[in-house]
């Protein structure tokens, strides 16, 4: 089992899995809804996912332009949580097919909040990509348009998925099991 930082790190989906779906994914992509197409990345943790599905899309023949959100959640528990933008996009949307990239839609509040702003601000289509779905976890009425893996109930990290920013660099996607035997 692969040790970082000291910690077992499980494997859950690997380097060759996640190859094979975003290749997969990205033919999909290329047959919906694609005029004038904008892809946005929902920062921190799908840089990495996004910056494979492009290249999987640049190989299908699409040419898209590409943008970065940073949202981030707020409230916890009980009390009303929301979604707030902590940088924006600066490109127009208006009459464009779109395409938000994320790594996991686990309550739905932040994919449902970033489709419901671009279609405010005149969106032709907006669809939804994520690598990982936690629909067990989903509060929200949501679904995405196009799915890496369904997810078991497990905090995961590793490509672009972090616990207090580490494990991003993994190149897979794995769950921190505990500590490792020294
Ligand atoms: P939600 O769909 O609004 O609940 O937000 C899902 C977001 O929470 C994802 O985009 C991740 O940034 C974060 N997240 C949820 N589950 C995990 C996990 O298991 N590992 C790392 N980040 C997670
Ligand atoms: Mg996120």
């Amino acid at each position: 089992m692969p040790v970082v930082r000291g910690k077992n790190i499980e494997p859950l989906f690997t380097a060759e899995q996640i190859a094979e779906r975003n290749h997969a994914m990205a033919k999909e992509i290329a047959s919906g809804p694609t005029k004038d197409l904008l892809v946005i990345a929902v920062l921190k943790g799908s840089f990495i996912f996004a910056a494979d599905l492009l290249r999987a899309l640049h190989e299908t023949g699409l040419a898209p332009e590409v943008e970065f959100i940073t949202l981030s959640s707020y409230g916890a528990g009980t009390v009303s949580q929301g979604v707030r933008i902590v940088k924006d996009i600066d490109s127009d949307v208006k009459d464009r097919d779109v395409l938000l990239i994320d790594d996991i839609l686990e309550s739905g509040r932040t994919l449902r909040f970033a489709k419901e702003l671009l279609y405010e601000r005149g969106a032709r289509h907006v669809s939804l990509a994520v690598l990982l779905d936690k629909s067990v976890k989903r509060q929200e009425e949501l679904e995405a348009d196009y799915v890496g893996f369904e997810c078991p109930d497990y905090f995961v990290v590793g490509y672009g998925m972090d616990v207090a920013y580490a494990f991003r660099e993994l190149p897979f996607v794995g769950v921190v099991t505990g500590d490792a035997a020294s």
